[in-house]
């Protein structure tokens, strides 16, 4: 892609670099005191939560450890309806309390697949966090612990989000304009 075609489809901003840099610090601050002294794992679903991940994880002013999922569930601004799991987490996490930490929650079908496997695993607890939630969207029954942002139903881009594997390094979150 030129950069003329590139930038031609970055719409409006949505949340700026500062609110979404604000929120996590709040969000990090909540987190470092609910979880002192307790075994942390913070694992995200790649490739999307990436960004929000480096961010987050250094908000923390607690240890943690970090792992990585990742799942396929889309292929240009369409839920194909179909969740794979294509990598899995290193920890065992029966020794963790467990926050996923997902960039944004759509239809809501590959966090509900990806929560109850790790559930099964039976982990000391368990949370979802998410950058951005769609509840006009959803299909299935499932409410992140925290939402930093809630948006209306608009595709976007940027801060990790990828329109066929581009604009994840926006450092803010835009309109994609098709
Ligand atoms: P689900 O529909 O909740 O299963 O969402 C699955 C995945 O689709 C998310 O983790 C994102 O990676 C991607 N996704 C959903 N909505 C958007 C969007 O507006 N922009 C970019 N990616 C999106
Ligand atoms: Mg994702």
């Amino acid at each position: 892609m030129n950069t003329t075609d590139y930038r031609s489809h970055i719409g409006r901003i949505i949340i700026t670099q500062e609110e979404i840099n604000a929120r996590i610090s709040e969000v990090g601050k909540q987190l470092s005191a609910e979880y002192s002294g307790k075994p942390l794992l913070l694992i995200s679903v790649l490739n999307g939560a990436f960004v929000f991940m480096a961010d987050l994880c250094r908000s923390l002013t607690i240890p943690c450890e970090i792992g990585f999922m990742c799942a396929k569930s889309y292929c240009g601004t369409e839920s194909t309806g179909s969740v794979e799991i294509t990598m899995d987490v290193s920890q065992d996490i029966s020794k963790f309390h467990v926050i996923i930490v997902e960039d944004i929650i759509d239809t809501g079908r590959t966090l509900s697949v990806l929560s109850r496997m790790l559930r099964d695993r039976q982990p000391l607890s368990f949370k979802i966090i998410t950058l951005l939630d769609k509840p006009s969207r959803r299909v299935v029954d499932l409410k992140p612990d925290i939402a930093l942002f809630t948006i209306p139903d608009l595709f976007i881009i940027g801060y990790g989000l990828d329109f066929n594997g581009c604009y994840r390094n926006l450092p803010y979150i835009s309109e994609y304009i098709q």
